[in-house]
């Protein structure tokens, strides 16, 4: 199983908040769209192998942890993914991880928390990063997951904290800074070709 982490730290928390319907003044879903499309979307079809995770930080309600995998069973539409999101936000109940529609979860879940519980499933984690090793050079497991920010970048208190673990490394998709759903569409591509 792929996973990606999007992490925001001005992503809007709540339906209401989304609703305006501006999704680049509710802390740039727009980003957060195109990572999630290039992602999941094949050209026809899903990646069914693939778990996208948003933690969002932004008002009024942080953190939430969004969490997809499409099946059979989910009705998305490419136009629509700022509506999935949005009704997703909406139905949020506090104390429970809630699945709202089949394959999409969300519950209150700091940044570090998810990680260390996808670490703790056996999943090997890495930070997406310019100045990290080459993505070519490294040994990635078939349980894999790739943090990545938004136009802010990652949190850098807790991107320290997982560097001093010593558990987590950086990996670079080349000398570029790109767009975050570029590198989404590079590690996919370099998944596909190890057959991963
Ligand atoms: C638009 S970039 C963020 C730019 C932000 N100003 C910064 O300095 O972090 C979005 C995300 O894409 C990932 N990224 C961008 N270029 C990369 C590269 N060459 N290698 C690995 N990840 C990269 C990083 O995770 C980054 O947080």
């Amino acid at each position: 199983m792929r996973h990606f982490i999007y992490f925001s730290s001005s992503a809007q928390t709540s339906g209401k908040a989304l609703s305006g319907g501006d999704l680049m003044k509710a802390g740039r879903i727009d980003i957060a769209i195109h990572s999630f499309i290039q992602g999941i979307y094949l050209s026809h079809g899903f990646r069914e192998d693939v778990t996208f995770h948003f933690i969002f930080y932004g008002i009024p309600d942080p953190p939430k942890h969004i969490e997809i995998t499409v099946c059979d069973d989910l009705e998305i539409s490419k136009k629509d993914i700022g509506t999935l999101i949005k009704k997703i936000l909406y139905k949020f109940r506090e104390g429970e991880k809630k699945e709202i529609f089949p394959g999409c979860f969300v519950e209150k879940k700091s940044f570090l928390k998810v990680i260390e519980d996808l670490t703790k499933k056996g999943v090997k984690c890495f930070i997406l990063d310019k100045k990290g090793v080459s993505i070519r050079d490294v040994k990635i497991p078939e349980e894999n997951c790739f943090i990545l920010g938004d136009h802010d970048g990652l949190p850098k208190k807790e991107i320290n904290r997982l560097k001093k673990s010593g558990s987590i490394e950086e990996v670079s998709i080349g000398p570029k800074m790109y767009f975050a759903s570029q590198t989404v569409a590079v590690v996919n591509n370099e998944l596909d070709f190890r057959g991963l």
